[in-house]
């Protein structure tokens, strides 16, 4: 079982895009798929249509430390379960999730609470990959949704004020999460993902940049191969609550399912060379188009 979660220091760069298109499409790949919403905004927890909605979420996970069943639920995509984000409406224990962020403030343990919970055998035994879409601010949540994560993914924005804020942000982010090496556990290393390249984006340049700064940032950074273009196709699967790999559209000779695929091999190599529905180079799944 491995867990990425896919962070930032900057809001709107695409994290639960791609959470929600990278978790669909592993899953589509055969893989048992748990997804976390720890984004009190819950835009993840609304991406799919449901097919159980448990009666809890990441409230009950946070405040008793524990994944009970209860706290699954399931999409309607085949081996593609949710952990929603019940906050604000939920209250666990007598607990408002409104307060989930300072609820985690006060806890000694903290920076321990998702990690405890997700590497654990509810989880071991149910699931291959898990991956947990975070807040788009520094604070609690995204630091004990960071630390529980074997693998971290940041999207970054081919414009030089958004790899400088790249640059800044990540490293602030990188030196609070080591912190908490006091307490025995290191951030695991991250790959920044670049999002939404247009015709005009001088993305060779960014990636540079951030290639650069790999020794100022501790090492513990690189930068993914494959790069994903700007489309409105992320929009459109978006509002027809679709993966986006099962959108029928090509902007420039390339789908976007040839792009979440070549970023999926590269994120989990394990998955390498296979296609979504287990049709080898295949143009056909069960459920929607390459
Ligand atoms: N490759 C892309 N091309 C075009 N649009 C994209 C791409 N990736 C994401 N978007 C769009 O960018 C917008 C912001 O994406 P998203 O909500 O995933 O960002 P976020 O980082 O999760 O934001 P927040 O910080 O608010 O949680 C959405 O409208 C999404 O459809
Ligand atoms: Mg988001």
């Amino acid at each position: 079982m491995v867990i990425l979660s896919v962070v930032g220091t900057k809001g709107g760069i695409g994290k639960t895009t791609l959470t929600a298109n990278l978790s669909a499409l592993a899953a589509d790949m055969g893989l048992r798929v748990l997804m976390v919403d720890a984004d009190i905004q819950g835009s993840l927890s609304k991406f799919y249509q449901l097919g159980k909605n448990a009666d809890d979420g990441l409230t009950s996970v946070v405040i008793s430390g524990r994944v009970s069943e209860s706290a699954i639920s399931t999409t309607v995509w085949e081996r593609l379960d949710i952990i929603v984000c019940d906050a604000p409406r939920r209250k666990f224990a007598g607990i408002e999730t409104t307060d989930l962020e300072q609820f985690i403030q006060g806890r000694i343990d903290a920076p321990m609470i998702l990690r405890k919970a997700l590497r654990s055998p509810i989880i071991e035994d149910n699931y291959d990959l898990v991956f947990i879409d975070t807040p788009g601010a520094q604070g609690p949540l995204l630091y004990t949704a960071a630390l529980a994560a074997h693998r971290l993914i940041s999207p970054v924005l081919p414009e030089t004020p958004s790899a400088r804020e790249f640059r800044t942000g990540t490293f602030e982010l990188l030196l609070k999460l080591e912190e908490a090496q006091a307490l025995g556990i290191s951030p695991g290393p991250l790959t920044a993902v670049i999002n939404r390249v247009g015709h005009t984006n001088d993305a060779r340049q960014i990636t540079k940049e951030i290639r650069d700064s790999y020794l100022e940032m501790r090492g513990l950074v690189t930068v993914a191969e494959t790069m994903i273009p700007a489309s409105v196709a992320y929009n459109e699967a978006a509002t027809a609550l679709l993966p986006v790999h099962r959108l029928k559209r090509r902007d420039r000779g390339v789908t976007p399912s040839d792009t979440m695929h070549e970023l999926i091999w590269e994120l989990v190599p394990s998955l390498s060379g296979v296609y979504a529905g287990g049709y080898e180079g295949g143009s056909q799944s069960e459920g929607g188009e390459r």
